[in-house]
């Protein structure tokens, strides 16, 4: 089977993070046998310089046939004052609505070398290893009615939380699925004390769990509380799954947990295709990070964890994306830095070239 590959680099630090997984996906080709279909195209403001649109329709079709979609990053202040409806966010909205990746898989792991460089104390975070699990396409960022209406005399803003029991019971699945393959803990965090979607979500997430995952542990948390938590004893936790506004807050608090938002990826996974594999789409959890673009300053690990993540997830190369994921580890254990993992001044980081040099340099010594 050929494995087929999307690059959407996209802006700001996107392409500049991508250049170095696609030398990673060049080395996986050369040294381990593993050949990918590659193909690129543009997405967010990228995509609207040339289209007039973020995503264009034949950008959609294409990542509805490959087996994954890689994207950097999208956004930047030179496209902040184009229409709401052709904002380059709205093409990554676009990918993860029509692509139905309902499932936003977000580990936050503390790699033992960064544990000094969070911000909570080392023993709080040290061997950190939770995964959040996001509903991605539904929720306040898709509910209707929303817009900006007048009424009576002045302008309201509306956007509307909607959740279907059927929209809840799959991703509450997903993160019962992957907890029985890490912690077997599941916690579900809403606000079922002032929201109606809230109440819905927690029997839902309950039901689904007393009648097909009892083994699993479950328990159920205010999402607001859980934000303390994340921040208190992250260790507690193993899988949380949440809504979608809930979980794109949590998922930058947990970020921090790990030291920087250059080390997190993700993966976005929908429903099985033909061919078996999952409708996917993989990128970092940080955006185009217009304050560091083009000085050739990110780091490129959350972009090339993302990579792994596909090896895992969409090519059934579990070995391969731990291989990855351990290069990654080993050069942080060697002090190798990026600046936005630097604490003392007058140390010098390395490029993202430079990152992207020692990850290769560290697969061929796994070999
Ligand atoms: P951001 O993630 O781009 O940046 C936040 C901070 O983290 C910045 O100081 C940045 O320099 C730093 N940072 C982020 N990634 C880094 C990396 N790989 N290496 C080193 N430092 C890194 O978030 P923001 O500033 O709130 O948003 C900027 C733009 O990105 C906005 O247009 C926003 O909508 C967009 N955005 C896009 C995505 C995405 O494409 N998935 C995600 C979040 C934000
Ligand atoms: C993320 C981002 C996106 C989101 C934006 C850029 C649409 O913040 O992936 O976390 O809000 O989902
Ligand atoms: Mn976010």
């Amino acid at each position: 089977m050929t494995n087929t590959l999307l690059i959407l680099p996209g802006d700001g630090i996107g392409p500049e993070v991508m250049a170095e997984v696609t030398r990673i996906i060049d080395w996986f080709g050369a040294r381990r046998g593993l050949k990918f279909g590659v193909s690129e195209d543009l997405v967010g403001g990228a995509a609207y310089d040339v289209h007039g649109v973020p995503l264009a329709d034949a950008t959609m079709a294409r990542a509805q046939q490959v087996d994954a979609v890689l994207l950097g990053a999208v956004g930047g202040p030179k496209y902040d004052s184009l229409d709401f409806s052709v904002k380059p966010e709205r093409g990554l909205l676009r990918l993860r609505k029509e692509m139905d990746l309902f499932a936003n898989l977000r580990p936050a792991q503390c790699f033992d070398a960064l544990a000094d460089f969070s911000s909570l104390k080392r023993d709080v975070v040290s061997g950190l290893d939770i995964m959040i699990v996001r509903e991605l396409t539904s929720g306040v960022y898709f509910g209707e009615p929303r817009g900006i209406f007048e009424e009576n005399g002045q302008r309201v803003g509306i956007n509307t939380q909607r959740y279907t029991e059927s929209e809840i019971d799959r991703v509450a699945r997903a993160a019962f699925e992957l907890a029985r393959k890490r912690g077997n803990k599941v916690c579900s965090m809403e606000k079922a004390n002032v929201m109606e979607s809230g109440i819905l979500w927690r029997e839902v997430v309950q039901a689904v769990h007393d009648a097909d995952y009892p083994d699993v542990e479950l328990s159920h948390m205010y999402a607001d509380a859980g934000g303390m938590q994340l921040c208190r004893w992250p260790k507690q936790f193993d899988v949380i799954v949440t809504d979608n506004l809930f979980g794109d807050l949590l998922s930058d608090v947990a970020a921090m947990l790990t030291g920087s938002l250059g080390m997190l990826p993700s993966a976005s996974l929908g429903a099985p295709r033909a061919n078996g594999r999952p409708k996917a789409l993989y990128e970092p959890v940080h955006g185009s990070a217009p304050d560091i673009a083009g000085q050739g300053k990110a780091n490129p690990c959350a972009c090339i964890l993302s990579f792994a993540m596909a090896l895992r997830y969409s090519f059934d190369q579990g070995d391969e994306a731990t291989r990855l994921e351990q290069a990654v580890e080993k050069v942080l254990a060697d002090g190798v830095r990026t600046a936005d993992l630097m604490q003392a001044e007058g140390a010098t980081p390395v490029s993202t070239r430079g990152m992207g040099d020692a990850i290769l340099a560290a697969l061929d010594a796994s070999l």
